[in-house]
């Protein structure tokens, strides 16, 4: 994240297409405006006192509270969890790809999933387990969601590694929404989604298939002991990074296919060594979409695994969705807009979507009541008619109104049904057309009476 870059890379690239993936640039701090502009947003905790309340649990106030209530709405969304959202697919895919390549001893999944982890998380988790100094300019105020001095919505899935190999994890995927101060544009959004993924080996693991691999170790044993176990042997090393690269190299390879160009770019972490970042060629230009190395073996033994080397990356889903579907705009995945939604409606996880920018020509809505058939009658058989007979030209259908006559007891629903065109500004005349057949066929189909 911010500032954990190489200087050299950020004046090499000052404006790097920035698609509110993994890792920001320190830059954007510099940018001017972001800071102020955000902080005029009234953050919840203006003055300190009182109490803010997420997922069920209170955090004092303090005079670090900077968490906008715009925010706060964002918690607990979980959009990655929502079928057919495309931060769904692209997650589906990604899980139904390591659970196919990585299969654990009886032939259950290696790596385990966590997706319901808290965004609130420690400070202490989000920074002091990763080795990040207590001045490191990433804790910065301006650039995190603080909930008070101890807590905060995490600035990333990082925050839960420690955590994790301390219950005695050493294969899993953390999946979730991450939050980060921002502006608002097409290619950011202070709440993304990441994937966080950790592996960790042990000397058998490791050069258990190398042919005379028993005499080779995971550490260099240093002369003095209280820095025992910390440098890498270079077989280590070499062994860890080969495989973090193949595992991230297959993965992009199964969600864009081959002949994806992809480069590797050296870069730091305070938690990983040595880090780099992977880019892809999406239409010409290099966009990075994750950020990975070794482990730091501090970070490891502090968690209690101090017998094993591990890697560990972490990816932007939107990222990834919005090169994947050709999603021009980050904003979008926040839309309950039908028309974006109902394109990522596939049967099967893997079948190309292509993204159609959404029309900027009016709707025509127009409305259809109709009492019930006394049996057999199904909402969803009164969708798919509206659909087969409109075809694109119907945005969304919705039930409003129910009614049931007091006397004879018979049922009449009331639809919305809204037409848009792609292309064109639609005429009442030609909505009308439609809809009359929709009456037409659902009197002639469905067994309806028309109130029309
Ligand atoms: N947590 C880092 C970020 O969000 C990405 C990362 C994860 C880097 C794991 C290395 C290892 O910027």
């Amino acid at each position: 994240m911010i500032f954990w870059r190489l200087s050299k890379r950020i004046q090499l690239r000052p404006v790097k297409l920035c698609l509110a993936g993994v890792v920001r640039s320190s830059f954007r701090s510099h940018r001017g405006l972001t800071s102020q502009a955000i902080t005029s947003e009234l953050p919840t905790g203006g003055a300190p006192g009182g109490s803010l309340d997420v997922l069920g649990k209170s955090y004092p106030r303090d005079d670090h509270s900077n968490v906008p209530g715009k925010i706060l709405s964002k918690v607990g969304k979980n959009l990655h969890n929502r079928k057919h959202h495309p931060l769904w697919l692209v997650l589906e895919r990604v899980k139904h790809h390591f659970y196919q390549q990585y299969v654990g001893p009886f032939g259950t999944p290696l790596f385990s999933v966590f997706d319901g982890l808290s965004p609130v998380v420690s400070t202490w988790q989000n920074f002091d387990s990763l080795l990040i100094p207590e001045d490191h300019p990433s804790r910065k105020k301006g650039d995190n969601y603080y909930l008070n001095r101890t807590h905060m919505l995490r600035s990333h899935t990082s925050a839960h590694q420690w955590n994790l190999i301390r219950a005695g994890l050493n294969a899993f995927l953390v999946v979730g929404d991450v939050y980060r101060r921002d502006q608002i544009d097409s290619h950011h959004y202070p709440v993304f989604h990441q994937l966080e993924g950790v592996r960790l080996f042990n000397k058998h693991q490791l050069f258990g298939d190398i042919k005379d691999g028993e005499p080779l170790q995971l550490f260099e044993h240093s002369s003095r002991s209280s820095h025992k176990q910390e440098t890498h042997t270079l077989e280590a090393v070499k062994l860890v990074e080969f495989d973090l690269k193949q595992t991230l190299t297959k993965l992009v390879t199964h969600l864009f296919g081959e002949g994806l160009e992809i480069r590797w770019v050296d870069c730091y972490f305070p938690f990983t060594h040595p880090s780099f970042e992977m880019e892809i060629n999406f239409q010409g230009e290099w966009i990075e979409v994750l950020g990975c190395g070794i482990m730091e073996q501090q970070l490891v033994n502090s968690a209690g695994a101090q017998n094993n080397i591990g890697w560990a990356f972490g990816l932007g889903l939107e990222r990834l969705a919005m090169i994947l579907y050709k999603i021009p705009d980050i904003r979008l995945f926040w839309s309950e807009d039908e028309r974006f939604l109902k394109q990522f409606c596939v049967p099967n996880i893997n079948q190309d979507v292509h993204f159609q920018p959404l029309s900027k020509y009016p709707a025509l809505v127009n409305d259809i009541s109709f009492w019930l058939p006394p049996q057999n009658y199904s909402e969803n058989d009164f969708y798919d008619l509206v659909r087969t007979i409109g075809g694109d030209l119907v945005e969304k259908v919705d039930l409003i109104d129910k009614f049931e006559h007091p006397k004879t007891q018979r049922i009449s629903h009331c639809y919305r049904i809204t037409y848009r065109h792609m292309e064109k500004t639609l005429t009442q005349e030609e909505v009308m057309h439609i809809h009359r057949s929709v009456q037409a066929r659902a009197v002639q189909l469905l067994g309806v009476e028309g109130r029309f």
